[in-house]
Formats: C-alpha cells, sequence, structure tokens
C-alpha cells in the first residue's frame, strides 16, 4: 500500500525511556525491550499499541510486570491493548542474525554482529513504535561470548562492564540524548581501534576510535585525520559542537550503504573508512573524508534535530550533503570540488529527474523509503539549500541555521520548519521558493542576450517540465550569478545576482557600447538546464577567459555537446565537422598551456562529458551513436593535440607522489592524457599506461593505467590484470576495483568479459560492495549495457531477479537503468521495456516492485 505523507498523525503513544538486553549470539539473539509509555496528548488517543515487527519472533509480552495475553499480531506487528495512560511494556523477541542476508536490522558480516536501522531495520531486532519522531532515551545492556565478541558497543557511554558465567561478558551503556530507533546501534565483534580525542571549543575532551579488523589498522589515519578536521570546522563554520565524550566508528565489509550517523557509533562501509596510498586512490581519499564528514555533521543535523517522518528525509539529507561539500570545498579545491558536485548531479539526478522515478525533494508518496534515499532527496535537496545560502548569503545564512538548531533543538522536525527558520533567521521571503520542495523535474532556462544602443537586454524564459504526477508546474524562484563580459578586455563589471522568479522575464543592463559575452548560472547556482543562443566563438572566449571557474568547464562542456548533439543528428557537414572540432582542440589546448591553471584544475577542464550526460541532453538518445561519435571526437582531439598532450604527460610524470593538490593534479592530468591516446593511438596508449602502470609507487597512478588497458586489446592487458589480481589477492577493496575496472571497460568485448567474472570465485551476492563493483559499473557503462543485442539489458534483469531474494534493498536499484527506456532510440526501448515486463510478472520484494511498477509508468 501507499503512504501518503498528507495522512501524517502524531503517534498516540510515547516512550520516554527505552531499555534495551541482549543476549547475543550469530545464530539467534535474544532481545528483552523494556518500554515506558505514556499517552501522547498531542495526539488522538489509541488504547491499541502498535510496536512495529519484521521476520522478528515475539517470545512474551508483560506489562507492569506480568505476563499478558492480550495481544495479537497484524502482519509483521504486535498489536497490545492497554487500559491506563502511563504503562512499563516488556516485549521478549528473537531472531537468527546470520540468516539476515538483506543486511537491515542486525546481522554478521565477518564474524562480526552489526546493525543497520535505518530506515526501518530497528523493527527486524525488536517490537518498537518504528517512526522517527518517536523519539526515547536508551539504556543498552549485551551480553555475549568474549571470544567470539571480545568489543561490545552501542549508542553514548560505557557505563558499566564485567565478566558473566561460561565464558560471557557484558557491557552496558547508555545514550543521555533523545533519539528515535533509526538512530540505535550495536555492534559486537573482534575488533581494533585507531584512537585519538578531539577537544572540543568548549573544553570537552571526546575519545575518538575508529574500529576495524586486526589488519586494517593501518590503513585508518586517514578516516581519524578526516574525523577531526570535521569536527574543528563544524565549531568554526556552523557553532556546532560535540556533545558526548565518546565517538566510535566502525567499517564492516558488508553494508547497503556508504555509512550510517547512529549516535555516537557510526557505522561504515569499509570503502569509506580505509585508505593508503598502496590501495586507495586520490578519489577514494576525497570519498573517505567527505563520508566522515558527512556522517559527522549528522549528529546535529539528523540526529539533535531528526526528521518527523520519512517524508523530510531531505531535512538532514540535504542539508547534510550540503554541509559535506562546503567542507570538502574548504579542505581541497573549492572550484575543482563544485565541478565534481555539479558532475555527479547531472549524473545522477538529472536522469533521475526527467525519467519515471522523478519525485519532489519532499516526496508526496512511497511504497519502500528504502528506494528514496536518492540523488533527488540528496544532491538536489543539497542544491536547494544552497540556493537559500547564495540568496541569502553566507553570513545571514548561518542566523538562519543558528536559528534552525536553536528553536528545533531534541525534535523531529519538518522541511516546513527548517524553511521557515531560514526566513525567520536570515531574512529571505521563501514563500515561492517552497515550490522547489513540492515540485519535481529539472527546470530549463532559456537565455537570449540582444544588444541596443548601450543596452544589453537579457531575456529568460523558464520551463519546469511535467513529471509522473504533476503535469502542470508553477514558475519557480531561479537564483542566477551572471556577469557580462567586454569583449576586449575579456573582463567584467561585476557578477550580479538575477532571481527568475516568472515565466518569462527581460533585464536591462546599460553602458555597453557592444554586445558583451554573457557568463551564466556561475558557480553552478542553481540547479537547473540552461539552453543559450551563444556562438561558437563566444563558448571560445569563455573557456578561455571566463574567472568563474565553473563557467569556464560550461563553457567547454557546451562546446562539446553543442557539437556532438549536431554531429549525432547529422545536422554537420564534413567541413562543419572539421571546423567545430578544430575549435574545441584550440579551446582545449588553451587549456594545456594555461599557466595561470593548476594542474588540479586542468585534469578537470580535460574531462568531456559523459554519454550518460550526453544522453540527458537529448530527447531520445541512440545510446550506440553517442558513443560512436564521443570515441572519434576523442580519437581526434588525441590526434591534433598530440605534441602538446606529450608534452603535458612528460611534465606532469616527473611530479613525485604526494597528497598536495600539485601531485594529485598531476596524476589526473596524467590520467586524462592516457584516456585522449587510448582513442587516437591505442598503440601507443597501451604503451605508455604499461609503463606508468609498471613504475606506479600509487594506486592512483595504477589505476588509471590499468583502466586504460582494461580498455584495449592486447596481451598489455592481460598481464595488468593478472598482475593486479595477484599483487592484491585478499584485499575485498581492491578486488573490487579490479572488478570494475573490466566492467567499465571500453573494451569491445565487455559483455563476455562480466559474464565471465559473474562466474568468477571471486565474486558474490552476499556481499553488495562486490555486486556494485561489477554489476552496478556494467549497468552504468552506457557502452556496454547497451549492447544493440539486448543481452546486456537481460544479464540486469537476470541479476535483479536472483539478487531480489538476498538483498532487495540493494536489488532494487538496479532497476534504475533498465527505467530509461522512454529516452532511447526504439530498437532498445523495446528491449529494455520488455525485461522490466519480465520482472514484473515474477513475485518481487516490495523494493523492487515499486520500482519495477514505476519505471513501466
Ligand atoms: N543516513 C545514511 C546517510 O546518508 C544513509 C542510510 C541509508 N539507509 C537506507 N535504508 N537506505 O548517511
Ligand atoms: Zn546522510
Amino acid at each position: 500500500p501507499e503512504i501518503r505523507r498528507e495522512d501524517y498523525r502524531p503517534f498516540a503513544w510515547r516512550v520516554p525511556q527505552t531499555r534495551l538486553d541482549f543476549d547475543l549470539s550469530l545464530e539467534r539473539t535474544t532481545v528483552v525491550a523494556t518500554l515506558s509509555v505514556e499517552r501522547n496528548p498531542d495526539a488522538e488517543a489509541d488504547p491499541v499499541l502498535r510496536l512495529n515487527g519484521d521476520e522478528i519472533e515475539p517470545l512474551y509480552v508483560k506489562v507492569d510486570g506480568k505476563t499478558v495475553n492480550e495481544w495479537r499480531m497484524e502482519g509483521g506487528d504486535l498489536l497490545l491493548p492497554l487500559s491506563g495512560s502511563t504503562h512499563e511494556v516488556e516485549v521478549a523477541s528473537s531472531f537468527d542474525p546470520s540468516a539476515n542476508t538483506q543486511l537491515m536490522g542486525l546481522f554478521a558480516s565477518n564474524g562480526i554482529l552489526c546493525s543497520q536501522c535505518e530506515a526501518e531495520g530497528f523493527r527486524r531486532i525488536a517490537f518498537f513504535p518504528d517512526r522517527p519522531d518517536v523519539l526515547s532515551t536508551y539504556r543498552v545492556r549485551m551480553r555475549g561470548q568474549k571470544a567470539r565478541f571480545p568489543i561490545l558497543l552501542s549508542n553514548g557511554n560505557l557505563e558499566s562492564e564485567g565478566e558473566g558465567q561460561d565464558g560471557t561478558h557484558w557491557a552496558e551503556w547508555h545514550d543521555p540524548w533523545l533519539k528515535p530507533s533509526y538512530l540505535f546501534a550495536l555492534v559486537a565483534g573482534d575488533l581494533v581501534a585507531r584512537s585519538d580525542s578531539f577537544t572540543t571549543r568548549g573544553g570537552r575532551k571526546v575519545a575518538l576510535n575508529v574500529w576495524v579488523r586486526e589488519g586494517d589498522l593501518e590503513r585508518t589515519e586517514h578516516a581519524m585525520e578526516s574525523l577531526k578536521a570535521a569536527m574543528r570546522w563544524d565549531e568554526e563554520t556552523f557553532g556546532r559542537e560535540y556533545d558526548l565524550d565518546l565517538y566510535n566508528i566502525v567499517a564492516v565489509s558488508d553494508f547497503n550503504m556508504g555509512a550510517m550517523e547512529n549516535k555516537g557509533l557510526n557505522v561504515f562501509n569499509t570503502k569509506y573508512v580505509l585508505a593508503d596510498t598502496e590501495t586507495a586512490t586520490d578519489g577514494d581519499y576525497d570519498a573517505v573524508e567527505g563520508v566522515i564528514a558527512h556522517e559527522y555533521f549528522h549528529n546535529w543535523s539528523g540526529n539533535r534535530v531528526t526528521c518527523r517522518d520519512w517524508f523530510q528525509l531531505s531535512l538532514k539529507e540535504g542539508f547534510t550533503v550540503l554541509r559535506d561539500q562546503l567542507f570538502s570545498q574548504d579542505m581541497q579545491s573549492e572550484a575543482v570540488k563544485r565541478i565534481e558536485d555539479v558532475r555527479v548531479l547531472r549524473a545522477a539526478q538529472f536522469p533521475e529527474d526527467s525519467g519515471p522515478l522523478a519525485h519532489p525533494i519532499r516526496p508526496d508518496s512511497f511504497r519502500e523509503i528504502s528506494n528514496f534515499y536518492t540523488a533527488t532527496v540528496y544532491n538536489k535537496g543539497a542544491e536547494v539549500i544552497r540556493m537559500m545560502r547564495t540568496m541569502s548569503g553566507e553570513e545571514r545564512f548561518r542566523e538562519g541555521t543558528d536559528l534552525y538548531f536553536d528553536r528545533h533543538d531534541g525534535e523531529a522536525a519538518t522541511c516546513e520548519d527548517f524553511v521557515r527558520a531560514i526566513e525567520d533567521g536570515a531574512g529571505l521571503d521563501l514563500e515561492q521558493f517552497r515550490l522547489w520542495y513540492s515540485q519535481a523535474g529539472t527546470p530549463k532556462v532559456s537565455v537570449r542576450l540582444e544588444h541596443e544602443g548601450s543596452t544589453a537586454r537579457l531575456h529568460l524564459v523558464q520551463t519546469v517540465p511535467p513529471t509522473p504526477g504533476q503535469p502542470d508546474k508553477h514558475p519557480m524562484p531561479i537564483p542566477l550569478k551572471i556577469a557580462l563580459f567586454d569583449r576586449d578586455s575579456a573582463t567584467h563589471d561585476g557578477e550580479r545576482l538575477v532571481i527568475l522568479d516568472e515565466a518569462q522575464k527581460t533585464l536591462s543592463f546599460d553602458g555597453f557600447a557592444r554586445l558583451p559575452v554573457l557568463s551564466i548560472n556561475r558557480g553552478f547556482s542553481a540547479p537547473v538546464t540552461i539552453e543559450r543562443d551563444i556562438s561558437q566563438d563566444d563558448l571560445v572566449f569563455l573557456a578561455a577567459n571566463d574567472d568563474d571557474s565553473f563557467a569556464r568547464y560550461e563553457a567547454l562542456q557546451d562546446l562539446v555537446v553543442n557539437h556532438l548533439k549536431a554531429a549525432i543528428e547529422g545536422s554537420l557537414s564534413e567541413s562543419g565537422r572539421d571546423r567545430t572540432r578544430g575549435a574545441i582542440a584550440q579551446a582545449i589546448r588553451a587549456v594545456i598551456i594555461d599557466d595561470t591553471l593548476d594542474d588540479l584544475m586542468r585534469g578537470e577542464l580535460l574531462v568531456l562529458p559523459s554519454e550518460t550526460y550526453l544522453a540527458e541532453t537529448m530527447l531520445i538518445a541512440d545510446p550506440g551513436r553517442i558513443h560512436d561519435e564521443k570515441e572519434g571526437l576523442k580519437a581526434d582531439l588525441g590526434r591534433r593535440l598530440k605534441t602538446d598532450l606529450h608534452a603535458l604527460y612528460e611534465r606532469c610524470e616527473q611530479v613525485p607522489y604526494s597528497l598536495d593538490p600539485a601531485a594529485r593534479g598531476a596524476r589526473k592530468v596524467k590520467a586524462q592524457v592516457l584516456v585522449l591516446a587510448a582513442a587516437s593511438d591505442p598503440a601507443k596508449a597501451a604503451d605508455l599506461a604499461a609503463h606508468q602502470y609498471g613504475r606506479a609507487d600509487n594506486m592512483t597512478d595504477r589505476q588509471s593505467a590499468l583502466m586504460v588497458l582494461a580498455g584495449l586489446p592486447g596481451v598489455e592487458r592481460t598481464d595488468a590484470l593478472l598482475d593486479f589480481y595477484n599483487r592484491y589477492a585478499g584485499n575485498a577493496l581492491v578486488i573490487d576495483k579490479w572488478f570494475a575496472l573490466q566492467a567499465g571497460s571500453q573494451h569491445p568485448s565487455v559483455l563476455e568479459h562480466v559474464k565471465a567474472l559473474r562466474e568468477h570465485s571471486d565474486f558474490t551476492l552476499a556481499n553488495p560492495n562486490r555486486v556494485r563493483s561489477l554489476m552496478m559499473t556494467f549497468a552504468y557503462n552506457p557502452h556496454a549495457f547497451h549492447a544493440a543485442s539486448g543481452e546486456g539489458y537481460r544479464m540486469i534483469a537476470d541479476l535483479i531477479l536472483e539478487l531480489d531474494r538476498i538483498n532487495p534493498q540493494t536489488a532494487a536499484r538496479f532497476v534504475t537503468p533498465l527505467g530509461r527506456w522512454r529516452r532511447i532510440e526504439t530498437e532498445r526501448s523495446a528491449l529494455m521495456r520488455g525485461q522490466l515486463e519480465r520482472l514484473a510478472s515474477a513475485t518481487l520484494s516490495r523494493d523492487t516492485s515499486e520500482q519495477v511498477i514505476r519505471s513501466l509508468g
């Protein structure tokens, strides 16, 4: 059944205190949950207390100390009639963690017992009102075999511990802060910690631990440094201090998502904790830093102020993503980070917004909330809050967030509460802006600049496309940063912020003797697509001269996108194609030789638009033609720029390894040179890559070389893949890379490779990282997934059917690529739809069936 936002009702009961008593074992864990319950005066009374449950067995129920039998089950839930207005309710339950392949609730990962409760996993551990607006303090006692579970962790502070009988021991934890059940956590197993401490601005000394398996300790330094940096940054930037004496992070190998912000006990996918030079790329280092910070920032945006219901998910996720983006901007290069974030938004969120799964950042209905942990809720959610910050300015925005935290500390709040706090604190009028919370779809802004006399006139027109369930849209306020460049001096008279808040608007600017060059949506000030009526020459001008790095990047991207679109539509003559390719090569040459650019930015500018993004810019895409045309351009650019690229590579090759921006930039540039060379001169590229692979003293260089080799035929490929595998056998995260490099390759036989790897002894459906490394990479490799035969579609549907029985949450994520069928040329489209229909006729989990039904439309 569908759950609707408008049906929200407060829960009839409050649960101010919760006590959990765990008897831990891998095969059978029992829990005694003791809840102090009282009528909620702010809710309609209900004489029945509904305790959610899922695949757990009730053992007994007591009310005020006496066993009662007047309860019944409804589905997985336990319904208990209560006569008075305050009671102590005790419910015992048991389940088998080792059989928990969904990885929701309490499960075993390499013998470590570990929980994941968000969104609705707590009900797989204990009977409880498993909804985020029921806040409680938790006291947790856990007991287990000391040999098997030497370390016993839960939320808050460790209050006492001791030895029991028959080789058992126990620990008792208390979390003084009110929290919803989704923030509960428990970990028990054989772990070791890197320990450190952090003293808050207010003088609280916090013990920090990063817990991992024995052999992984040396790879935790970067995680710990990132945590301390995040703690300091949040004090300085948002005025937020940590509020317990202990902060634990645990890394496990089997995890559906990146990480989880449980109060005082974050649980992480090892992928976002472990890093060293030998095994982690520069990108991995950044990801660890970003996710560690993200989970830390949730302590305020998520935990101290949580969500009233799951429709408000973006309240904590959108805001926390913005906070982690701003943090990473401050840690690394601000300009490069902004481009990366926009690239993620365009690759993951724009397609969502233009497809069958489109939903507003605050959805109106769902069947399975796990399906709404999306790029829309997270990344577009962050962009929406970023726009508020852009409109108010940093300082006033901070007044808004201060007011938000003050006003709602200890509460389960709504997106509306957040908007109102920003309005009141930052002094903005956001009445119309609220449409960003309710309307799905990426707005399109058409832009035209005219000149007459000494006046430049900017015409702006916005359209918000129809999305499922939302045929008609209202115009939204779109904040656009613009600059008008003088063509001769290549300067402008200052950046302006214009707000397009109507369907159309014309703005006039005086004092321009000639038509200026328009730079618009600078810094990507609004998450929209811009359709600009602009000449190729002006794009070349901006690509060379714009002082806003994002706008400069954008001009170069537009130059390429416009060209490839024209080429694919067949509207280019041979000479026209040659001329444009020449212009693109000129613009890239300018980037190569511009010594005002650092290599990190240079590397970023050399990345051509992805095939997925190109498809997204077309109403109906032909993935085969996109691939061929883009490869053709790469080959052509590689040839035209051969000498410059060679010199660039040679210079970067001299830079010794370090994590400094300059050295990272050099590695990024080398990778891009290899990518262009692979298209233009495969033999030369194989040579260069094999050489780089052989002498690499870090994973970034080794991986980028192997990525290129994996796409080329020849003996270098086989040798390098074998070497890499042997070198890292037993290191799960690096073997994941080995699978991913092959699944994401440009090799003509990639489909056969993936089929063979699916049978590899290291492949398993039980581990989400492994499944994603092979199959998600494959599903998002257009050249493989969209094989004209339809084989790629069938392989993904086969996977969904098999995985759905093991891990529905992860299986459901694979439906998305098939859901693109409406935007793909007819033959492939029919094949994609055919696989969705095949899925629809099978028995599926709630997660996967929701995605299949929505994808078919
Ligand atoms: N709150 C976590 C984070 O963003 C993600 C939890 C995902 N849970 C889920 N059921 N999908 O940091
Ligand atoms: Zn989050």
